[in-house]
């Protein structure tokens, strides 16, 4: 069986991300999608609410499974048995970023490959903070967030 992990923050997760877990749980078997733990950075929803929130997003999609991480990014892809990591390009800045990680993982994971999907065009203006700093000024988030996530933005 042939998995793809799609790691990342996720605070929240946005179109964007969904734009490359669509594409990306056609090309496995299994989609891993891992929201990173990181104990120095206190974001907006705590880890456990931003997995309801992609399990939420990805109920439709049969072959995803969500889970939370600390750690090495490397050693989760070696306990989960993961071919690859797949992570989304927005543009030369993610282009650059994503290839030094890439790299590091490739080493530290004993030649643990990444692909790169580019992000589709609609979405390709669409972060995260962009979305959290709207729904601070109680802006439309619609077009940016699964309606699960807007809805809990609007709940805050
Ligand atoms: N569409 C929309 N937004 C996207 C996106 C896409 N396709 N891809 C990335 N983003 C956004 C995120 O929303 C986030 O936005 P924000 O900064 O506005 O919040 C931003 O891009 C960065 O993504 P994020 O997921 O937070 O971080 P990252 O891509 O830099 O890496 C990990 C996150 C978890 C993969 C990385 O930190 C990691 O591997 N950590 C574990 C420790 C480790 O192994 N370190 C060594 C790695 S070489």
């Amino acid at each position: 069986m042939k998995t793809i992990l799609y790691p990342g923050s996720f605070d929240p997760v946005t179109l964007g991300h969904m734009d490359i877990i669509q594409r990306a749980s056609s090309l496995a078997d299994r989609l891993l999608v891992a929201v990173l733990i990181n104990p120095n950075k206190t974001g907006m929803f705590p880890p456990q609410e931003r997995v309801e929130m992609l399990q939420e997003a990805c109920a439709e999609i049969q072959n995803v499974k969500v889970i939370m991480f600390t750690g090495l990014l490397a050693d989760l892809a070696r306990r989960e048995q993961v071919q690859a990591i797949i992570k989304g390009v927005r543009g030369v800045i993610d282009l650059e970023n994503e290839t030094t990680m890439a790299r590091a993982n490739k080493q530290l994971g004993g030649g643990l490959e990444t692909l790169l999907l580019p992000s589709s065009s609609k979405v390709e203006h669409i972060s995260s903070t962009l979305v959290r700093e709207i729904a601070a000024f109680h802006g439309n988030v619609d077009e940016y967030v699964p309606a699960c996530v807007a809805c809990r933005l609007r709940e805050r």
